[in-house]
């Protein structure tokens, strides 16, 4: 996102090619079933428990000639994987890692202790209900990286999504078990482009070679960028309606900024932006009334509100939980069980990458057009949205899906779990919207529960459940 501002890092790279096991890069290329066996992560640092679930991790390089490789992480269904859906999990930024979020706090079984040195096992796991296969993209973010530095400069929608999709194709080839399998991606924020625009990718491909190895059926996204305009529209409504800022302020906002892109704002538009930061004060925008990380808060960088803190209401969550992460993921020891590249151990592991962001290149300001294109090709849709981030709110997708000007199938109404209302739920020609209620930004970190009811429905193709269905159950 362009509101996030950084710790500015400078890399350096060093060329160690001799520290290389040229023996693994040999079987990658000629035999892709022995490194799949390879790949199996067996323990890792800190884990005190066993799982039932096979797991794996490694590199697809997706341009040998640039030296392009990009790393997964993927988890096996908890029981009968051959019977269980494929589904990739995004994170966003651009420039933010999918290990970091998706696996560490969200949606993976594996979380970090406030230690950062031990793991524990996430009940609400989605794969409980589907294998899941994590992706650090593009290069330069978490563990993937390119062997041309300049590329970790140089990247931007158009190449991701093509890096994406031969990540995939070539992925197939190493599980072949999964070719043809039903196949899903989700995300959530910046990845409201990459999910869309790797579906576009991918439907085009198999239209194009007349076949399904890519078996795609469908995609969610969460608090999605979607629409420039509208999503803009919708945050400055919701800050003001919230009342984050001024009535000055509001107004600028939409004077300014209104009509520019998310990505690359204008330099009058960021300083309304940085005027309404002041106004909001130390808060966390990603979940507005749950309180900020403020374990490295210093008045004079002033990190704190523009990073991915996040917050929770319940008395076990900690709102620090990126930091320890951090730690985690730079031990040498978890980057050797991880099969971590040792081009970029050489580098600091960081949640989020600075260098990738501000250098972001194409960002198109819609994808409404992509939408289109794709609930035409009979795709399962769905967006959900956690109704208390100020970063993409509610109000932005919700501007953002009426502008796509879909027939309501099903009208607005509650959805329950557990006998209480978890948000508000429509259905569209092609398109479904869920909210959920007092989820911030990542929904699945602050309301693991009821993000799992929303993606087993999704997965089903069923709508949400109502009260009379959880009474019944
Ligand atoms: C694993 O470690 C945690 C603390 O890190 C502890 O609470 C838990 O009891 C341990 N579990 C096992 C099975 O040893
Ligand atoms: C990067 O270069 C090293 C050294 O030549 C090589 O071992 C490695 O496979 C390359 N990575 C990719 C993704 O091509
Ligand atoms: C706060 O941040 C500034 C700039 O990054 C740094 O120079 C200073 O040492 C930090 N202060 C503390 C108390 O950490």
């Amino acid at each position: 996102m362009s509101n996030l501002n950084w710790v500015f890092l400078l890399y350096t790279f060093s060329f160690i090619a001799h520290l290389y096991t040229a023996s693994c890069d040999q079987v990658s290329s000629e035999d892709p079933i022995g490194q799949q066996k390879l790949d199996q992560v067996l323990q890792l640092p800190g884990q005190n428990f066993s799982v039932s679930f096979a797991h794996y991790a490694g590199y697809v390089t997706v341009n040998e000639k640039a030296g392009r490789g990009l790393f997964y992480w993927f988890v096996e269904a908890v029981n009968d994987p051959s019977s269980k859906p494929l589904v990739l999990w995004l994170n966003g930024g651009p420039g933010c890692s999918s290990i970091a979020y998706g696996m560490g706090e969200e949606i993976g079984p594996f979380h970090v202790n406030k230690d950062g040195k031990s793991l524990y096992l996430n009940p609400y796991s989605w794969n409980q209900v589907a294998n899941i296969l994590f992706l650090d993209s593009p290069v330069g973010v978490g563990y993937s990286y390119s062997n041309t530095s300049s590329d970790h400069l140089n990247n931007g929608d158009k190449r991701t999504a093509a890096d994406s999709l031969v990540f995939l194709l070539k992925w197939v080839e190493r599980f072949p078990q999964y070719k043809g399998r039903d196949f899903y991606i989700a995300g959530e924020s910046y990845a409201g482009h990459y999910v869309p625009q790797l579906s576009q990718a991918i439907v085009r491909h198999n239209w194009a070679q007349k076949e399904k190895t890519l078996n795609l059926k469908g995609y969610m996204v969460g608090n999605a960028l979607t629409d420039d305009y509208h999503d803009h529209f919708g945050l400055f409504q919701f800050l003001w309606s919230a009342g984050m800022i001024s009535d000055q302020t509001y107004k600028q906002l939409n004077l300014f900024c209104d009509f520019q892109s998310f990505v690359h704002t204008s330099e009058r538009c960021d300083k309304i932006l940085d005027i309404a930061d002041e106004e909001f004060g130390i808060i966390d925008p990603y979940s507005i009334f749950t309180s900020p990380c403020t374990a490295n808060y210093n008045e004079s960088n002033q990190l704190l509100k523009r990073w991915h803190k996040v917050g929770h209401i319940s008395q076990k969550y900690d709102p620090c939980t990126e930091q320890h992460s951090t730690v985690y993921f730079n031990l040498p020891e978890v980057q050797k069980a991880l099969h971590v590249h040792q081009r970029s151990a050489s580098l600091k592991w960081e949640t989020c990458s600075d260098e990738v962001n501000t250098n972001w290149k194409d960002s198109p300001r819609s994808m409404l057009n992509v939408y289109h294109e794709l609930i035409h090709s009979g795709l399962r849709i769905w967006i959900f949205s956690g109704d208390t981030d100020a970063v993409i709110p509610v109000t932005s997708t919700r501007y953002s899906i009426d502008a796509l000007k879909l027939p309501t199938i099903s009208p607005w109404r509650a959805w329950y779990d557990d006998g209480q209302v978890g948000g508000w739920t429509q259905q569209y020609e092609g398109l479904n919207f869920v909210t959920v209620r007092g989820a911030g930004h990542e929904v699945p970190l602050h309301k693991p529960k009821q993000a799992l009811t929303l993606f087993k429905s999704f997965l089903s193709g069923t709508s949400m459940p109502t009260l009379k269905q959880v009474n019944d159950s």
